[in-house]
């Protein structure tokens, strides 16, 4: 078994890893700034805070690859979403860096590109969306992307950072029929960016097979990713319940769906985290 340091291991995401990869042979040493209750056998655990790199540098130590998951999942205030993503991501390579570890995993998102359109017909692949962020939540994924792309160049290691788009048990919206990433299948891809030969640095989108997917899939399965999982078994019951997805809503015609409505307008959201009004 090789050791694997898992940051935000508490979260929805880290407890579907904790439960797949052991059996692909990875050691699960998990940080998160919560204590895990249900702990699994074999696991080991660091409470820290992600940003405390002289913590991570130690949970680091001794481990064949990180997977980077830690942070806040949506949008809030600059001053959080800096420290805890950014400040975080940076932690975590340096950690990662300083200890010798030649593999490091990143959670991004599909959000980091969130205001770029998507394509009427066919599939949108990675080099077609660039940084275009549609929260802060977004711009610190576009940081993240660019903090393991210096330390790809920099130092020869091996980043490779998924665009997740909806990782969840199953879709629950119309948009997740072309975004949802299943539990067995982020397993399945996460196995892929740890065991890719010599990938470098590289971004993919992080989706199921999905028959309607906006996201072109070539990059991630290069990687060796086979998805299983089709978020079509659910569209009958999702279509019945909303209609069939209209294509000039922009919740369907641009990549980060209702993060780019005016809901989520990054400066209205701090305004009501403080309890103000938008100025
Ligand atoms: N779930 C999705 O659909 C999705 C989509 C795109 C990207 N992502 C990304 O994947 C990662 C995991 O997502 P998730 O759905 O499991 O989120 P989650 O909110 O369930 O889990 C995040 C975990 O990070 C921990 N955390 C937060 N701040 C921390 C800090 N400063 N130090 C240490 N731990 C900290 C939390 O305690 C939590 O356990 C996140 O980076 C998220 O942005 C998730």
């Amino acid at each position: 078994m090789s050791t694997l340091l898992v940051t935000g291991a508490a979260g929805r995401i880290g407890t579907v890893l904790r439960g797949g990869l052991p059996e692909r042979g990875w050691a699960v040493r998990c940080l998160d700034v919560v204590p895990i209750v249900e702990t699994r056998p074999g696991e080991e655990h660091v409470v820290a805070d992600v940003t405390d790199l002289a913590a991570v540098t130690d949970a680091t130590t001794g481990a064949a690859a990180v997977v980077h998951l830690a942070g806040l999942s949506g949008e809030a205030p600059w001053p959080a979403i800096s420290h805890a993503n950014i400040e975080g991501t940076y932690a975590v390579l340096k950690a990662a860096r300083r200890a010798g570890v030649r593999r490091v995993v990143l959670a991004s998102s599909n959000h980091a590109s969130g205001f770029t359109p998507r394509p009427a017909g066919g599939q949108l692949r990675e080099a077609d969306a660039p940084p275009r962020p549609d929260t802060y939540y977004g711009v610190a994924k576009v940081a993240l992307e660019a903090l393991g792309s210096l330390y790809a160049d920099r130092y020869g290691m091996d980043v490779v950072c998924l665009r997740i788009g909806t990782a969840s048990a199953e879709p629950t919206a119309l948009r997740h029929l072309s975004t949802w990433l299943s539990p067995a299948d982020t397993v399945s891809l996460v196995d892929a960016a740890l065991t890719a030969p010599s990938p470098g640095f590289v971004v993919v989108w992080g989706v199921s097979a999905n028959t309607r997917n906006w996201w072109d899939l070539t990059a991630a399965r290069a990687l060796g990713y086979e998805p299983q999982d089709d978020a079509e078994v659910y569209a009958e019951a999702l279509v019945e319940a909303y209609g069939e997805p209209d294509p000039t809503d922009p919740v369907h015609a641009r990549v980060g769906g209702e993060f780019t409505l005016p809901g989520y307008d990054a400066e209205a959201v701090e305004a009501r985290a403080a309890g103000g009004e938008h100025p």
